[in-house]
């Protein structure tokens, strides 16, 4: 079975522009395996691994959400029976993993017929989660692929259009603010529901509203993400404006002013000079988002973890 399978027909209308569900052939692969996916977050740093429980509604606000206290390659040899949700963050920086995930993304823009490399900044999510186990409703700011590799999922998924779910200042881009957005059960008549089992895919476009459950076996999962050179302007633009906020100044959405947009991602291009190279060290990264977004930056933590730091 090739790696993507995309109809011709449905990726011409709507690839980047709006969900649809197609297929991948990376559910046998041996990187997937619970065993292989423990030395994985055994290798990686702390924090791109999050974890909590998993027995959370679609609205699940960021400071009720449960935490799990077990170390993460434990989390994933107990997942049958841990009630937990789990996703490993950038698993890129494994060559193992980066390359599946290249070669997955080039196929798909190939099946989509885009040109190859009109992307950047390919990052990898693994999630490894329990029976029944919600991911609540939440937007990612890049465009991705999630593949289903084990167990069943339910992506329930939103109108990106549609500002009375999300709105414009919603959409910012703040390392202070958890990912959850806020929801409401009226919202479930507007949901596309894909129910995805091993070897399924769906297209989630840029700043999709969606959440997921998983079904009645554990799950795992991989989001193949990159950006366009869209999204990378508009990532710009929005993490400026949610930084200025922060500070007490709110700013207008993207495209209200080219020429202000323009500064915006003139400005955030010079910062990144200064701060990138200082970003290398995951103690460095924690410093400066508790620096400059406060402490709640490192909500990712766990709460022993954070009293330790
Ligand atoms: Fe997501």
């Amino acid at each position: 079975m090739s790696i993507v399978t995309i109809d011709a027909d449905v990726a011409r209308e709507k690839f980047l522009k709006a969900p649809f569900a197609l297929k991948h052939g990376l559910a046998d692969h041996p990187l997937f395996t619970l065993e292989r996916l423990v030395k994985l977050a055994q290798s990686m740093p702390r924090d791109r691994i999050e974890y909590n429980s998993g027995k959370l509604l679609p609205g699940q606000r960021a400071e009720d959400i449960p935490s799990i206290y077990m170390a993460p390659p434990e989390v994933i040899k107990r997942i049958e029976e841990a009630n937990a949700w789990m996703v490993i963050k950038g698993v890129e920086s494994d060559p193992d993993y980066a390359a599946i995930l290249a070669g997955f993304v080039d196929a798909a823009q190939a099946a989509a017929g885009k040109r190859a490399h009109d992307y950047s900044d390919l990052q990898g999510f693994i999630f490894v989660s329990s029976a029944n186990s919600t991911t609540p409703f939440h937007v990612d700011a890049e465009e991705n692929i999630l593949i289903q590799i084990r167990g069943d999922k339910f992506v329930h998924i939103f109108d990106n259009h549609d500002r009375s779910l999300v709105s414009e200042e919603a959409m910012e881009i703040s390392p202070s603010k958890h990912r959850n957005q806020h929801y409401q059960p009226s919202y479930e008549e507007r949901a596309q529901v894909f129910a995805m089992k091993e070897g399924d895919a769906v297209h989630l476009p840029y700043l999709w509203p969606h959440w997921v459950k998983t079904g009645g076996r554990h799950s795992v999962s991989m989001a193949m993400t990159w950006k366009t050179p869209e999204v990378n302007r508009l990532n710009k633009i929005r993490l400026m404006n949610g930084t200025l906020r922060h500070f007490g100044l709110p700013q207008k959405p993207p495209g209200a002013s080219p020429t202000i947009d323009g500064i915006k991602v003139f400005a955030h291009d010079a910062m990144r000079v200064v701060i990138d190279p200082l970003r290398k060290s995951e103690g460095m990264r924690r410093l400066l988002r508790g620096a400059v977004y406060g402490r709640q930056a490192n909500y990712y933590y766990g709460k022993e973890e954070k009293k330790a730091g």
